[in-house]
């Protein structure tokens, strides 16, 4: 037999056991052996001419692409196989835990939090001495529980509020992220809203926090997703104040965006307590750098005003960051100089404010007052 006759011979045998491979889906076999196959063609088309050696060209492009689809296939399944384990692991461990578990108390205190007095003696009235006091407000039938809105420009405290609420309370604490309602937990978004609280009222005394509210109660006419969930979310909200479950569960949104909000959220027994959580005026930005500076060698001649009075506009977190900053400028400076004196200067605190802008955007800020003028109650 002539060698080119063999070569179709192992061809053929090659192809067929790809095609029963395929057949059977056994990917490796068959790549292996389609593998096999196209070095026969190409050997073959070596032996041959013209029309002959185009043919067969043209036939080994077609199983070299024929292997590329199966590679890119099995790749896919691969994948899809990892995905699927690692949902079910997901899935497994939610079940495990509940969906919606209390968080650990937060550490912080309101003596963690700056200025913002106001707000705080609000939060007081509202949340901690109902619990701290409920003879009196039992006396005076004043009702309790129900919802609190904290709203304000970014970086102003909401958070660090509703944990030292948590703090404070000895609640327990549900923090959810509005922007995971829909999308983190497994299952439809109504069925979720429904945990959290179902959750919530199983305990004793419960706080839930919705932070980025925004995300969520967002304006039905603005997004068509939210019209299903939203009269469960207000449902929900109207059950915790109702008279046999009052007391019980404290209800907290957090918003910097409250003109998204859907109007029907803000109404009587939803969020009927807003609190706005203004930037820090002088006195609070004095109060934020005194907390950060607290324990740390500073200048004697640090002038505290100028950078009060050069830092308007920031927020509490902006603050925060520009403290880092200047302490990172001190810590520079007497690393590499050993003549330096190792205290945070005034010029520690310009280059950090030369560098550290607000973070705070004008059109937030219009927007923000706009709102509060025409909302505040
Ligand atoms: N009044 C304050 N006193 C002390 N630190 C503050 C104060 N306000 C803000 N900060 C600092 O800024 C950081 C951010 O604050 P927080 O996360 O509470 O802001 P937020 O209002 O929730 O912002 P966002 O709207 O972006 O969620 C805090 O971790 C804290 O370090
Ligand atoms: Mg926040």
């Amino acid at each position: 037999m002539s060698y080119l006759n063999e070569l179709k011979i192992e061809y053929n045998r090659y192809f067929t056991k790809a095609l029963l491979a395929i057949a059977k889906e056994d990917w490796n076999v068959a790549v292996n052996n389609l593998d096999m196959a196209t070095r026969r063609l190409s050997e073959i088309s070596a032996h041959r001419t013209g029309i002959a050696k185009d043919t067969t060209q043209d036939w080994m492009f077609d199983l070299v692409e024929e292997i590329k689809k199966i590679e890119n296939h099995v790749k896919l399944e691969k994948s899809k196989k990892k995905a699927l384990a690692m949902l079910e692991e997901k899935k497994e461990k939610q079940a495990q835990e509940g969906k919606f578990t209390p968080t650990d108390v937060p550490e912080t205190t309101f003596d963690d939090i700056a200025g913002l007095e106001d707000v705080k003696q609000a939060v007081m009235y509202k949340v901690i001495y109902p619990q701290k006091y409920p003879d009196v407000y039992k006396l005076f039938k004043k009702r309790t529980g129900g919802g609190i809105l904290l709203y304000g420009l970014p970086g102003t405290g909401k958070t660090l509020i509703a944990e030292a609420i948590a703090h404070e309370t000895g609640a327990s604490f549900f923090s959810v992220k509005c922007s995971d309602l829909g999308s983190k937990w497994f299952g439809e978004t109504e069925q979720n809203i429904r945990d959290v609280f179902e959750s919530a009222r199983a305990c004793e005394n419960a706080v839930i926090f919705f932070d980025e509210i925004e995300a969520y109660a967002t304006n039905r006419r603005d997004n068509s997703a939210m019209e299903r969930s939203v009269p469960e979310f207000l449902a929900q909200m109207q059950g915790v104040g109702s008279s046999e479950e009052k007391n019980k569960i404290l209800i907290i949104g957090a918003t910097n965006k409250p003109w998204k909000l859907d109007g029907a959220f803000l109404r009587p027994g939803r969020f009927d307590e807003k609190i706005y959580v203004p930037l820090p005026d002088a006195q609070s930005r004095k109060k934020i750098l005194g907390h950060r500076m607290n324990g740390v060698p500073i200048d004697e001649n640090l002038n505290v005003d100028v950078i009060v009075q050069e830092t308007e506009g920031y927020n509490g977190a902006d603050m925060d960051y520009l403290c880092e900053k200047a302490k990172e400028n001190a810590i520079r400076r007497s690393i590499w100089d050993a003549s330096a004196t190792r205290v945070i200067t005034n010029e520690d605190f310009e280059q950090a404010y030369n560098v550290i802008k607000s973070s705070v955007l004008q059109s937030d800020r219009e927007e923000m007052e706009k709102w509060v003028k025409e909302n505040r109650s």
